[in-house]
């Protein structure tokens, strides 16, 4: 992974332009696609991604998973997911969870989000973005849940030598996937998953429930158990109240 480098001082979003040059067959499988800044970088549900220039690490890596269903795609949030927590790991910022989907935290503030773009062709995943933005150096954020490996840490930290080490990790649990060792994954996933086993607040159906997070199921959902049973969820059905 990043063997193939494309290096941009600035763009609008490193999952568009990777997307642009899988069309124009400049991209292939461990393609690393990174920017200093990106002026409209993309987040989940369609929110905006926001990252100082030149502060943090905003890539994204391109995959060819055809070994993979697309019922199975889950998976590709876990790799991502448990490689960024693999090198938190390794800088010990303390509490590392991953927040399901695929939001990674320190402490309980996100240090970390993941917007993965599956390309599915004849039910098999045929291209996957996989765009991180991975918060380092920046010192302070509009929102009080997001953080920085600085501001946890209190000391700054190379970018290239982190995006290094992302790249080793990454690669590590893609091959994981790769050699269908889906159980440790599971299990990892499930180790660091954020509010497991604990109840808190949710909001589902438009309305508020108190439940707790027991795990995952076969296609990636979240399942929580509540007063009058258990449900499982997927992105859009559930909201975590902090
Ligand atoms: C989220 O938590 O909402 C996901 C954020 C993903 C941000 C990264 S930064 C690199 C890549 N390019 C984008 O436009 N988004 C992802």
């Amino acid at each position: 992974m990043g063997q193939n480098l494309v290096f941009v001082p600035e763009c609008h979003s490193t999952n568009s332009l990777a997307q642009e040059l899988l069309q124009k067959e400049m991209a292939h499988e461990g393609t690393l696609v990174i920017t200093a800044k990106q002026t409209q970088g993309r987040g989940q549900r369609g929110n905006q991604w926001e990252s100082e220039p030149n502060q943090n690490l905003t890539f994204s890596i391109v995959l060819a998973p055809t070994f993979l269903t697309a019922a199975a795609q889950f998976h590709l949030t876990q790799v991502a997911s448990l490689a960024v927590a693999d090198v938190l790991a390794l800088v010990q910022p303390g509490t590392v969870t991953i927040k399901w989907p695929n939001d990674v935290m320190i402490n309980g503030k996100k240090v970390c989000g993941i917007l993965i773009e599956n390309s599915i062709s004849k039910n098999h995943i045929a291209h996957s973005i996989v765009g991180i933005g991975l918060n380092v150096n920046q010192q302070t954020f509009s929102v009080a849940t997001a953080t920085s490996l600085a501001l946890e840490l209190k000391r700054t930290h190379a970018l290239p030598e982190l995006l290094n080490q992302l790249m080793e990790k990454l690669e590590a649990r893609y091959l994981q996937l790769r050699s269908s060792n889906v159980s440790t994954l599971n299990d990892a996933y499930l180790n660091l998953l954020h509010w497991r086993n604990e109840v808190h607040r949710f909001e589902a159906d438009g309305g508020p429930l108190v439940g707790t997070i027991t795990g995952i199921d076969a296609t990636g959902k979240l399942v929580v158990e509540h007063s009058t049973g258990t449900r499982a969820f997927d992105l859009k059905e559930i909201k975590f109240i902090e």
